[in-house]
Formats: C-alpha cells, sequence, structure tokens
C-alpha cells in the first residue's frame, strides 16, 4: 500500500472543491503514516472525527452547489456521498469495538472511495458546471 499523492488529474477545476478534496486526501495520508509506524490505533478516534467534521463541511458545499445550479445528477451523486456518509459511521463503530486491523480496511476504503468518486463522479458534476456557465 502506498500514500496517495496529489495528481493534477484529480483537480476538477472548481477551486473550493479542489482544495477540500485535498484536505481529504492529508487525511488519509495521515493514517496511512500512522499506520506505517504502528501507530494507528492511537489516532484513529481522531482520525474518524477529522472525516465526520470534514463530510459534514465538504458535501454540503457540493450539495449546496447541486442546487444552486440545479444539478441533474444530484440524486446519484448525492447516493455516494450517503453511501460515505454511512461506511464511515460504521468504521467508526468497529473502531470502538477494538477492531485491530481497521485501520488498513479504512485506507483502502478511502482511497478507493475518494479516488472513484472524484475521477467520476466530482468530474461529472464540474463538466455540467462548465457547460452552463459558458
Ligand atoms: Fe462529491
Amino acid at each position: 500500500m502506498q500514500k496517495l499523492v496529489w495528481k493534477d488529474a484529480y483537480d476538477i477545476g472548481i477551486q473550493v472543491i479542489d482544495d477540500q478534496h485535498k484536505m481529504l486526501i492529508n487525511i488519509i495520508n495521515d493514517l496511512y503514516a500512522a499506520n506505517a509506524s504502528g501507530s494507528a490505533h492511537l489516532v484513529m478516534e481522531s482520525i474518524f472525527k477529522q472525516l465526520a467534521d470534514y463530510v459534514h463541511y465538504h458535501f454540503s458545499t457540493e450539495e449546496d452547489m447541486f442546487q444552486q445550479y440545479g444539478y441533474p445528477g444530484a440524486q446519484a451523486h448525492i447516493a455516494e456521498h450517503d453511501e460515505f456518509r454511512d461506511k464511515i459511521k460504521n468504521l467508526q463503530g468497529e473502531n470502538r469495538s477494538g477492531n485491530i486491523i481497521l485501520s488498513l480496511k479504512t485506507i483502502d476504503y478511502l482511497k478507493d472511495w475518494t479516488i472513484n468518486h472524484i475521477l467520476g463522479t466530482d468530474r461529472e458534476f464540474s463538466n455540467f458546471i462548465k457547460s452552463v456557465e459558458l
């Protein structure tokens, strides 16, 4: 497993969203570093707290923009956000019940979801915004 390195391809061209995506990648990398040094169990609670905050402000940023622009893909996009919200809650619950291999499972999920979501669903939204603003 490797840490995530931001690539230009992850930029969707909406500054506020790109900046927030970079914050998520930082959280994932903090967990990755803690896991690599054997101290993941010490940071898991704080990581889940940061993820819960992130989910709240970042998804609100995007979902407010869906409304503002009357985005037709909003429902499917929000469904992906909901899946992430639920998964984070479940993983946090597992953490509280003392699952010691949870950090790896969490990193895996976060990495997969984040990259797929940014490259697919978020990019579709950005393409839509560009098409209505031109
Ligand atoms: Fe999104």
